[in-house]
């Protein structure tokens, strides 16, 4: 089993079979490893483990079979050369800066992203002389000209949080590689079910595997999946001494949730499809945002670049705060809770929780408006789904 090349099999039966190399105890599922550290045969062997001469466990903060085993099952799923996995998403994020970037280095990145990764870019890079410049993720030229000589790399998500924009990961990849900068992709909200980017050229891949990855909202973890040259260069030296390692149980989840991930992704994306269209025909709702809807500006380019349209809406109510609050809050069985890509259908309000520690001016150049609800929809009955919402919509008055 260990030595199967899983390279040739379908995303489907990687996600179940990738990964597991059998033990002496030929168990059927994929065990546990919760120990911290290996032992040697002698001082020799210690030694040579710890140079890298000799391959082997040396230490759980770097090499564990369980996390090893996510790391080469995401890792082929992706179609990248190489995973690390590490404690969250922002510590993946947080992996790559640290990896890749110096004092008087320069990143784009785009507007639409995570609240925390643009944090992260300004605050916390920012303070040690890296300097970030945010455009907006559809504007292919606003991308190219804040590229400068100092720029290491261009940083996106597509779709993007929360106003489900879609970038072109092929145009943007080459513009990078004609500036000698590289492109990263935060693939989050797609997964490698809808989305490949590394078969569009992007060099280096992140996720949050707390997301659609453990799909059952248990687990906080993160990966960057890149080349050989990449990981082994920049960004495992920094896991080795950083410490923000992905625990072995944590891996095990994520490892029995990458079995389901084919068909969660496909159940969610048809319950958002559907759940977007009964949104355009609610009164009280201003402007749907899901790529499927034919109305949607990347809707071509989405249809293209993914498989299936994704499991995330946003809307914005005729209103501001007020409304989306009153609609939040009179829904019943939805969780309020900001995580997404879970079987339980969630809802949240961007502006005052994940991008609620952004300036109101950063705020209103991302779009993120007061009225703005985000919708990450679940497996629950899709008329179970919309009876909850429509009794929030009931409750939201300004329909004006
Ligand atoms: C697109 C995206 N990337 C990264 C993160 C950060 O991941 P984590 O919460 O696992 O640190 C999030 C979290 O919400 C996210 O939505």
């Amino acid at each position: 089993m260990a030595d199967k090349n899983w390279k040739n099999y379908s995303l489907e039966t990687q996600a179940i079979r990738a990964g597991h190399n059998r033990t002496a105890e030929d168990e059927h599922s994929l065990p546990i490893f919760a120990t911290s550290s290996y032992v040697f045969k002698n001082a020799e062997e210690a030694a040579l483990r710890f140079t890298g001469q000799k391959a082997g466990n040396i230490y759980s903060r770097f090499t564990n079979p369980t996390v090893n085993a996510f790391q080469e099952r995401l890792a082929l799923m992706e179609g990248g050369e190489r995973c690390l996995a590490f404690s969250s998403g922002m510590a993946a994020i947080m992996a790559v800066g640290m990896g890749l970037l110096k004092t008087g280095d320069h990143v784009v990145c785009s507007r639409g992203v995570f609240g925390n990764t643009v944090l992260m870019f300004q605050n916390y890079f920012g303070k040690f002389g890296v300097e970030t410049e945010f455009v907006d993720l559809i504007d292919v030229k606003a991308w190219e000209a804040a590229i400068k000589p100092n720029t290491r790399f261009l940083f996106l998500e597509t779709p993007s949080n929360p106003l489900i924009e879609i970038a072109d990961i092929e145009l943007l990849a080459t513009i990078a590689h004609k500036h000698d900068c590289l492109l990263i992709v935060d693939n989050c909200f797609c997964t490698p079910v809808l989305q490949k980017p590394f078969s569009m050229g992007a060099d280096i891949v992140i996720h949050s595997a707390t997301k659609y990855i453990d799909g059952q909202g248990r687990c906080v973890g993160g990966a960057v999946i890149a080349s050989n040259e990449i990981i082994e260069k920049s960004i495992y030296p920094y896991l080795r001494t950083g410490g923000a390692t992905m625990s072995p149980f944590n891996a095990w989840v994520f490892l029995s949730g990458l079995e389901t991930l084919s068909i969660r992704m496909k159940a969610h994306c048809d319950s958002a499809f559907e759940l977007a269209r009964w949104l355009e025909t609610r009164p009280q709702v201003a402007k749907v945002h899901y790529p499927g809807l034919p109305l949607h500006p990347q809707h071509e380019l989405a249809k293209r670049q993914q498989t299936h349209f994704g499991g995330i809406v946003s809307f914005e109510l005729k209103g501001g705060k007020e409304e989306a609050w009153n609609l939040i809050d009179s829904t019943e069985m939805i969780s309020i809770t900001a995580n997404l890509g879970d079987v339980k259908t969630t809802i949240t309000h961007p502006a005052t929780t994940t991008h609620g520690r952004l300036s109101p001016e950063v705020r209103a150049l991302a779009g993120i408006k007061d009225g703005l609800v985000r919708i990450s929809v679940g497996l629950e009955a899709i008329d179970d789904i919309k009876h909850d919402l429509a009794r929030g919509c009931s409750e939201v008055r300004n329909v004006n």
